[in-house]
């Protein structure tokens, strides 16, 4: 079997952003990209949504064509589910299709890609291959349950909370730390936006073949965002659709820089790496600048800032060598403007709001110009 992809990230942001738009635009791209490629990448990240474990074998076909009769530039796909529960694309149906669904390509992508509120199955036609007979009927087929998950994935791309997305991932950021509730709270209303993602430390430590339980989480938790990975080890080889992993060290400003020319400006950044005050500091220098107005830097694991072997330090609590101390120092420059005589810091005027959480803290950037009280109000 040819499986078939979308060449580069490239195609899939255009795609992504044609989804938001009507079917014309988006048939437009599906034709500039290739049908093939499309139809592919987008059962890909079907396949990549759905928890299809203990779900009965299934074969079902999808006839994706370009819209109303006559249903010109179409694809067939079929996904395979067998009985251990492995799972396969394949461009060639058999004689055992549980089901064949056609619907046309510019809704499915609008549904698996488009924004909050985009699905739907106007187009949808759904058959069942075995014929109803009196014995069968009212015993719904096991099969049934495969095909319902598979179709929920397109129809209901922002269903999943964060908390089920980090648990099913297996990141850690849930259970052992509770921080999808924070995550959630200030991420809910872009989720549905084609953002760039980068989060350092992809996890798995040593081994290159493990990690990447958040950087799945994150693609699932945005279905329209472009997710970026670095860990000092190459993890390179676990990279997916809409997930790119990157070699680089947080601490060193050559690989930075690098990463940078490879995700362009950024909507989100986590720093989820090292934990080591000193790298926690130099990273968000060289990645701040980097973040886009509107954005989010995050900082987790804040509780290494009071712990010597982090190069944190105990008992001190505002020293700027320290992550926490250094966090604290830019609060006061939330509200420069009411300051006189203190030395300017390079954030003082775009780090516009800050959260603080159980170690953990969100660093808005946005304009932070507002005039200061006047000096007759201040006693001047
Ligand atoms: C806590 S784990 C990341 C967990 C992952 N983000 C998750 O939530 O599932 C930390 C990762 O940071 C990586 N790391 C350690 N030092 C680093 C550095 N200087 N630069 C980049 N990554 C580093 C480690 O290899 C490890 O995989």
């Amino acid at each position: 079997m040819t499986e078939y992809a979308v060449r580069t990230q490239t195609d899939l942001k255009r795609l992504i952003r044609a989804a938001g738009a009507c079917d014309d635009t988006i048939a437009e791209c599906v034709k500039s990209i290739g049908v093939d490629a499309v139809v592919h990448a987008v059962m890909r990240e079907v396949l990549d949504r759905t928890d299809l474990r203990g779900c009965p074998a299934a074969e079902v076909l999808f006839r994706l064509h370009g819209g109303a009769p006559p249903q010109s530039q179409g694809s067939d796909v079929v996904i395979r589910v067998a009985d251990d529960g492995t799972v396969a694309l394949a461009t060639m149906s058999t004689a055992s299709v549980t089901a064949t669904v056609a619907q046309s390509l510019p809704e499915v992508v609008r549904s698996v890609f488009g924004p909050r509120g985009s699905a739907s199955t106007a187009t949808r036609v759904l058959q069942w291959t075995a014929e109803s007979s009196p014995e069968t009927f009212g015993r719904p087929d096991p099969a049934f349950e495969t095909v319902r998950r598979l179709l929920d994935s397109i129809d209901r791309s922002y269903h999943a909370s964060l908390a089920e997305l980090c648990v099913r991932s297996g990141s850690d950021k849930w259970g052992v730390h509770q921080y999808p509730q924070h995550y959630e709270r200030h991420f809910q209303t872009v989720r549905d936006r084609p953002l760039t993602i980068l989060e350092i430390g992809v996890g798995g430590y040593d081994n290159p073949r493990r990690g990447g339980e958040s950087l799945r989480m994150w693609k699932r938790y945005f279905p329209r965002a472009a997710v970026y990975g670095i860990d000092i080890i190459d993890k390179s080889s676990l990279s997916e659709s809409r997930m790119t992993i990157l070699r680089a060290d947080q601490a060193d400003p050559v690989d930075l820089a690098r990463v940078l020319e490879i995700t362009g400006p950024l909507d989100i950044i986590i720093d989820d790496g090292s934990h080591v005050s000193a790298h926690v500091i130099a990273t968000f220098a060289l990645l701040f600048p980097a973040l886009r107005s509107g954005g989010m830097y995050v900082i987790e694991d804040l509780q290494t800032s009071y712990w010597p072997h982090f190069g944190g330090k105990a008992g001190v609590y505002d020293d700027m060598e320290t992550s926490v101390g250094f966090l604290k120092a830019m609060v006061d420059g939330l509200n420069h403007a009411e300051i006189d005589n203190r030395a300017q810091a390079s954030t003082d005027a775009c780090v516009k709001g800050m959260h603080f959480y159980h170690n953990l803290a969100f660093l808005e950037k946005g304009e932070n110009r507002d005039e200061g009280a006047p000096s007759w109000l201040r006693g001047l």
